[in-house]
């Protein structure tokens, strides 16, 4: 490939068109998403979170028995090696669970017979195996920091039912698993973004898969990718009600401070995936009658909106539901995780079938060059 180097710089690549991508397509100007053709919202609405994980890798929703064989293999493979497990148990609670999630895929790739096959058939086998086993890392995390003992999966509940019951120990609610479910649906796919990006770029060097995904993992932990999510729960209980949301923006804004869970490098009217997580939000206010919850959020919204003219993304309806759900604050990005696992594999296969290596240039601006001075000794 012949590199011709522009002189403009666009930092952090913002509006640089660096590939082309069949997996979802973001449209910023009528603020809709779609994976593979179809629309995010509609997604949610109607299939599963395993189809979607189907629809990411192969480009179409499955058939029955696609699904059935997918199923059968993803509930193989939920449980964690053990010394996988051991090793997870060992690390620090000091530690952010994202630390764990990128300590446990790299020690799974460690252990994968695969690890190192490149083949289609191999890359999908992997992708399969790292998101069925996310929520037997994700869970055993926040159980251990808890004080509690692992709970097993379980092979008669689907992937978020059985996320939930490995999280709590307990058999989920409908309403619960519908909503985790859209969740999982909605943060599952998102273009170039950071993460993606740091995925497929490991993935252009021709490295192996569980090593592009652990570099994911430490793109996503960020407060300005995945990170916002708990960011926004932290937010919501400082400001504690709505009638102090105006003053503690105003007091923020002031000084300067970036509000977690607005604003969208690439949506600037509006993320197409909020209406749905908002009313996914609403149906858990509901669930646990906790309504001070969208009094604050729509009030937060509004001022930031009148303030700024910016506003919410994912994170921002997606913090205080999972916050709803029962999961602890710093869980919430290992969630993502689970979610992403999906859209990241799907373009770990799409790079590698059309692999260029990643390698932007930059414009020096450091001294010019001299001379080595002597040795002083
Ligand atoms: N709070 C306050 N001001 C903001 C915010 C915000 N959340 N977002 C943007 N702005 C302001 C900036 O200060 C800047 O103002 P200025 O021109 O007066 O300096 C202007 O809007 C443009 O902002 P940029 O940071 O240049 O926009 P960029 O596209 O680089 O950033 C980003 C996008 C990083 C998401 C930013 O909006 C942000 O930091 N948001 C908070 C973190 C967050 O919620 N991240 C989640 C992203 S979505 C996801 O991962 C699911």
């Amino acid at each position: 490939m012949t590199a011709t180097p522009t002189s403009e710089i666009r930092k952090g690549l913002a509006g640089v068109v660096a590939d082309t991508s069949a997996i979802s397509k973001v449209n910023p100007a009528t603020n809709s998403l779609l994976y593979r053709g179809y629309p995010v919202q509609d997604l949610a609405a109607r299939v599963s979170f395993e189809e979607v994980a189907y629809l990411l890798w192969h480009g179409e929703l499955p058939t029955a028995e696609q699904l059935a064989e997918q199923t059968r293999a993803e509930r193989a493979a939920r449980t964690l090696p053990d010394d996988v497990k051991a090793a997870i148990l060992e690390l620090p609670t000091a530690c952010h669970p994202m630390d764990v999630c990128r300590t446990a895929v790299s020690q799974l790739g460690a252990h994968d017979p695969q690890a190192e096959d490149s083949s289609v058939e191999a890359e999908l086998a992997k992708a399969l195996r790292l998101w069925a086993v996310m929520p037997s890392v994700v869970a055993l995390d926040q159980r251990r920091r808890r004080g509690e003992l692992g709970v097993e999966p379980r092979d008669d509940l689907g992937y978020s039912a059985n996320f939930l019951w490995m999280a709590f120990g307990a058999e989920p609610e409908p309403a619960v698993v519908k909503a985790f479910e859209a969740s999982m649906v909605l943060y599952a796919e998102h273009s170039f973004n950071a993460s993606t990006f740091t995925a497929r770029v490991i993935t252009s060097t021709l490295a192996d898969m569980h090593s592009a995904v652990t570099g994911a993992i430490g793109a996503l932990k960020g407060p300005l990718h995945g990170g916002a999510n708990e960011a926004v729960q932290e937010t919501f209980e400082e400001i504690g009600s709505a009638d102090r949301a105006v003053a503690w923006l105003e007091d923020a804004l002031a000084s300067k401070k970036k509000i977690m869970g607005f604003g969208h490098r690439v949506y600037k009217n509006g993320d197409s995936r909020v209406p749905t997580m908002r009313s996914v939000l609403g149906d858990m206010v509901e669930h646990y009658g906790e309504p001070g919850v969208l009094d604050l959020y729509d009030t937060l919204e509004q001022a930031m909106f009148e303030r700024k003219n910016i506003r919410p993304n994912l994170d921002y309806p997606a913090g205080p539901a999972y916050h709803l759900m029962g999961f602890d604050t710093n869980i919430f990005t290992p969630l993502f995780v689970a979610s992403r696992m999906t859209g990241w594999t799907a373009h770990v296969m799409e790079q590698r079938a059309a692999n260029a290596l990643i390698r932007p240039v930059c414009e020096y601006n450091g001294p010019e060059q001299r001379e080595v001075p002597g040795s002083a000794r």
